[in-house]
């Protein structure tokens, strides 16, 4: 258990608020609040998000490109394409490989006689979102061959009706891009693409996409401005990138490796994406990686949120739970060399061989990269013997740079207690630890980093989310499964870590994002279709803990103890120094109210102001969806606060934050 010299927020419950879910019946319970500003530290990166290209959270989510395979680079390389004659035209396509390169196949087309046209369909990442207003950039990398073919695009809704139409113009010679742009009349949600083709001759294509105007910050190339503003908007401390077991791959030929995912987006070398056929009942085949989403867009997304960068390199070792292929100690320097090159890249001077390439992308300042982490979910001395080699590199060129190393795929047995002892004699500088459990583990361990070391490694809850029990409840959610108690049981767990903040630093719920029509694994923060997003309970969960992270830890006492689950109550507080403000969080995790009275012990003051940000629910099964988004949402409203005594009723299954205004910090 912590303990604090001084300071704290004491938490009297009446000795008669101990019967259950009745006692919202009896005397309400006392809370008396002292503060030390000499108490623990919360780092900045406290609470942050996991970014993994799973559940088509950068191709077909985040990554705002519309065109599925635009450079025919999937195993089948008309993947996503339909093509057809009309009105007699006389045309074929031909798939060509140039023979070398990262983007070696082209599409190229004839047309032999000059009727009718020939039309070439993107089906986009099921089916394309289209805007009323809302104008989309066409571009096609070209290279007329013979003759004279004109092209144009069109969009379409979902019953083939025309909503939009440029025409490409000045296509000749050489391989070039050409741009056209056109607006939406009408918003479509399942539209299509179509590129047409008119004239007699021959034309070559490659690259052809389709980006919304209204990209997060108007940025080609960009991001859906919608998902990054709810990125955005948790206030995110760090953002792990890019994943996940994205980072191992099924075998080490497809693992991550950022330097296929820098420089020309075109000449980003496209593989497959290892949830691809990973999960027997949401297999997509049409899921590859084309890396426009790159580690220089991770960077910068990292900037324009906020977030400390996290990223996650793989270790030589394939996913253990697929073929486990490791690299021989005796080969691994490339890996190695690699994320000595991620360090360079990210934070060397323009003069730099790396740095030189993300100056040339538009960024001349570094992005102050802290930390790296050496392998995902990795377990094993194999492991061990790997990181290392890694960190003895690292820290030798590196000092400053935290090592993040894994403490396996599970927050308990054999594995987790082999890394959490060895890793630690590593001096590693944070442990990865993985729970996705049922909300009744995340209740019970609340306690969990009591009694932690303090002196050793911290910790990085790297991966969480409360997961129901899908035989039970298949039915009460067709479409999700992050429900109200998955995010209340959740938000119990946090204030275990927000109270030992000195020693768990960093954690994110995993994953962030999915598609509610091509999802592998729930639950998920967000879900998004190709217009519309939905926060979840979960997330908003979140964003009550990482907006009202503080800057120092107090302690909350309930009869002498920290608030743990006695009573169904749970509770921690922060002050920020800064804003001087007190911030106490409390969640009732019993169905029935709880009736409690707050007070701040040697406040000198009676009266002050206060925030009171409620997330509740009486059903432990609603969750939000893209028709019904605020079902569970969290209500705001301002009170006076009597600093000797508040009363307070606390719904049942609520989340609580109190950001008390305390001028005397
Ligand atoms: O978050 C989904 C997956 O869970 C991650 O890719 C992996 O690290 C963990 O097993």
């Amino acid at each position: 258990m912590l303990k604090f010299k001084a300071a704290g927020i004491l938490l009297i419950a009446s000795s008669l608020l101990g019967a259950g879910d009745q006692a919202h019946a009896q005397a309400p319970g006392k809370l008396s609040v002292r503060l030390d500003k000499s108490s623990p530290k919360i780092q900045p990166t406290m609470w942050g998000i996991f970014f993994e290209d799973i559940n088509f959270a950068a191709d077909g989510g985040i990554y705002a490109e519309m065109v599925k395979n635009r450079s025919f680079e999937f195993a089948d390389p008309m993947m996503g394409w339909d093509d057809k004659p009309v009105n007699g035209a006389d045309a074929s396509l031909l798939i060509v490989n140039r023979g070398s390169g990262s983007n070696a196949r082209y599409a190229s087309i004839s047309l032999k006689n000059s009727k009718g046209s020939y039309i070439l369909t993107n089906e986009g990442f099921r089916g394309m979102g289209f805007e009323k207003g809302n104008q989309c950039n066409f571009s096609i990398l070209a290279h007329a061959v013979e003759g004279n073919i004109n092209v144009s695009v069109e969009a379409v809704d979902e019953n083939g009706k025309s909503i939009g139409h440029a025409s490409v113009d000045g296509i000749k010679g050489d391989w070039k891009t050409y741009h056209a742009s056109f607006t939406p009349t009408e918003t479509a949600s399942k539209g299509k693409l179509n590129v047409i083709f008119e004239g007699q001759g021959g034309i070559e294509i490659d690259m052809v996409s389709l980006f919304p105007t209204d990209t997060w910050k108007h940025r080609p190339n960009g991001m859906r401005a919608d998902l990054v503003q709810k990125l955005a908007d948790l206030k995110p401390g760090f953002m792990r990138f890019p994943g996940g077991c994205i980072v191992e791959g099924r075998d080490l030929a497809n693992r991550y490796q950022w330097k296929s995912t820098v420089g020309d987006v075109a000449d980003r070398q496209l593989i497959i994406n290892r949830w691809n056929m990973e999960m027997k009942d949401h297999q997509a085949p049409d899921y590859f990686q084309s890396f426009g989403l790159g580690f220089y867009e991770y960077f910068q997304l990292c900037e324009d949120i906020g977030a400390s960068p996290l990223p996650i390199l793989n270790c030589g070792m394939a996913c253990q739970y697929n073929s486990a292929e490791v690299v021989s100690l005796n080969q691994i320097d490339p890996f190695i060399q690699d994320a000595l090159d991620l360090i360079e890249f990210a934070n060397g001077s323009a003069d730099t061989k790396w740095g030189k390439l993300r100056a040339a992308m538009g960024h001349p300042a570094p992005f102050n990269l802290k930390m790296i982490g050496v392998g995902n979910e990795q377990w094993g001395e194999q492991y061990v013997d790997r990181f290392r080699l890694f960190s003895k590199a690292i820290w030798a060129k590196y000092p400053e740079i935290k090592l993040v190393g894994s403490a396996g795929p599970y927050p308990g047995g054999d594995l987790f207690t082999y890394l959490s002892k060895v890793m630690r004699q590593e001096k590693t500088s944070l442990l990865d630890e993985h729970y996705y459990m049922r909300p009744e583990w995340f209740l019970k361990n609340v306690t969990r980093y009591d009694n932690y070391d303090r002196n050793s490694s911290k910790v990085f809850a790297g991966e969480y989310a409360a997961h129901i029990d899908d035989k039970t409840q298949k039915d009460a959610h067709a479409e999700s499964h992050n429900t109200w108690y998955s995010a209340l049981s959740e938000a119990a767990f946090m204030t275990g870590l927000e109270r030992n903040a000195d020693v768990v630093q960093m954690a994110s719920y995993a994953p962030l994002l999915a598609r509610v029509d091509a999802w592998q694994w729930r639950p998920d923060l967000i879900w998004f279709d190709n217009l519309h997003s939905v926060a979840t309970p979960n997330y908003y969960v979140q964003q009550m803990f990482s907006k009202y992270k503080g800057t120092n830890v107090a302690s909350v006492q309930l009869n002498g103890k920290a608030v743990t689950g006695q009573d169904s109550l749970y509770s921690s507080a922060v002050f920020d120094a800064d804003k001087k403000q007190l911030i106490i969080k409390v969640v009732n995790a019993s169905a029935a109210p709880r009736h409690i009275d707050l007070n701040i012990e040697q406040s000198k003051g009676k009266n002050g102001k206060a925030e009171w940000i409620q997330l509740s629910s009486n059903d432990k099964l609603a969750f939000n969806s893209l028709d019904n988004p605020d079902r569970v949402h969290p209500e705001t409203k301002s009170i006076t606060w009597n600093y000797k005594k508040q009363e307070i009723k606390l719904e049942g299954q609520s989340v609580n934050v109190f950001i008390v205004s305390y001028p005397e910090l």
